[in-house]
């Protein structure tokens, strides 16, 4: 029998198929009110990108910052295909403590010099290449090649950066380098992960990232500023309209960078789940419904840094769990379970965001599909964690039933380098 408060914490997780809808209809009519141009917390920034023709070509350098790393990619897009001519890897963070580029020690000159070092390191003696950026933070978008950060997510705090033109800061840093490189075009790396998989589905309208951080972009059939098809990067981590928090939720924003924004994303993010499901081994811990035997080194390992993988490794490997608590194989178990608890909400709510996405789309009246939609994903969430995406699965057939088999969830890998491309090639053909 496990102890009653772990039964009841686990519940406080819990989310049956009726809450799975409302959160759907309210989502859907936030996006439906952002669109429109009421400001609301999801902020539905055009992309300026429509649908690719799947024939895009030409050499073009990208860069992917989605983090704390940065990857400078040279593709060949040729005919529908795609080949990588080279790459690399930076931290933006020096594991020896030589550099910070995104703590607030670091300025944005700082930052854009050392990406375009890296751009430099990539061409060959004569070459001149336009480059795509993604920079995977909440953009006010103006034009393809025109992005304002709005403000940073995940923990970042480079100073000169919000508010600024991305990639003006990126095109004055390459100038003062001399490297023959150019912006042409910025994008999210959800609309990079939607680009990419358009060219192997054509029923993709959803693009999504569950990873360090969250984020949903779908294509907008009819948009209000073209009239015609065009993403729309929702930033959907910043969602915030009656989510079902917990104690650990508050505890986790109250303690972030950035308190009061970005709350849907603290909620499921890899960025925030290893501090979430620590917080909820703590207060188990605490209450004497985990660890109760020995609560010392756990209670020591809880109040240190938990990670996303620690999570991935509680849940998958008992022995792991019993050395990292020293701890019963019981308590191991029953922290496993915990933490699997929240991974499931995670997925259960980003599918109820997905299905507030499609019931938009669908423009029927009431949750209905009728359609073939593919909802492509990237990150590790959905790649690694362990049950989510079959959880996800679950979810989907509890609330729509047969109507399901319409929605495919697909892995769609590297659409923030490849999608850079494809974005820059549909802009050098725009302009
Ligand atoms: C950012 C989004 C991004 C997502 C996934 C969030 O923190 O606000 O723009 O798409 O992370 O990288």
């Amino acid at each position: 029998m496990s102890h009653p408060y772990l039964r009841e914490v686990l519940d406080s997780f819990s989310l049956d198929v009726s809450e799975m809808r409302a959160i759907a209809a309210r989502f859907c009519d936030t996006l439906e009110r952002g669109l429109a141009g009421e400001a609301c917390c999801l902020k539905m920034l055009p992309s300026y990108i429509g649908l690719p023709t799947g024939r895009e070509s030409g050499v073009f350098m990208t860069i992917d910052m989605g983090g704390s790393n940065l990857r400078c990619t040279k593709f060949r897009l040729h005919d529908g295909r795609a080949e990588k001519l080279s790459e690399t890897k930076h931290k933006l963070v020096d594991p020896q403590g030589a550099y910070n580029l995104i703590s607030a020690d670091a300025d944005a000159d700082k930052l854009f010099d050392f990406i375009a070092d890296a751009v430099a390191s990539q061409l060959e003696p004569g070459e001149e290449l336009p480059l795509g950026n993604t920079f995977s933070f909440p953009c006010r978008q103006e034009g393809i090649n025109e992005a304002y950060l709005v403000y940073w997510t995940k923990e970042i705090a480079t100073r000169g950066v919000e508010g600024q033109n991305i990639n003006k800061l990126l095109e004055a840093a390459l100038r003062r380098r001399n490297v023959p490189v150019h912006p042409v075009a910025v994008l999210n790396d959800t609309v990079g992960t939607l680009l990419v998989a358009l060219y192997q589905y054509p029923q993709a309208d959803v693009g999504s990232i569950m990873g360090t951080g969250q984020n949903t972009c779908y294509l907008e059939y009819h948009h209000p500023i073209t009239g015609g098809p065009m993403i729309v990067n929702i930033e959907s981590g910043n969602y915030d309209v009656a989510l079902p928090f917990t104690a650990y939720d508050r505890e986790t924003d109250r303690r972030s960078n950035q308190p009061g924004v970005q709350l849907f994303e603290k909620m499921v993010a890899g960025r925030y789940i290893g501090d979430l499901v620590r917080r909820v081994l703590l207060d188990l811990c605490e209450h004497g419904a985990l660890f109760a035997a020995n609560p010392g080194p756990a209670r020591a390992v809880l109040h240190g840094d938990f990670t996303a993988l620690m999570v991935e490794r509680v849940i998958l490997e008992v022995a792991y769990a019993v050395e990292l608590f020293s701890c019963s194989e019981a308590d191991a178990l029953a922290a496993a379970e915990a933490a699997r608890a929240v991974l499931r909400r995670n997925a259960r709510l980003i599918v109820s965001t997905y299905l507030g996405i499609l019931f938009h789309q669908e423009e029927g009246e009431g949750q209905e599909i009728h359609r073939e939609h593919v909802i492509a994903i990237d990150g590790t969430i959905f790649e690694k964690m362990p049950g989510v995406s079959a959880q996800m699965e679950e979810a989907l057939w509890e609330v729509l039933g047969d109507a399901a088999s319409l929605i495919q969830f697909r892995l769609v890998k590297d659409g923030s380098g490849l999608g850079a491309a494809i974005a820059a090639a549909v802009a050098t053909h725009q302009s």
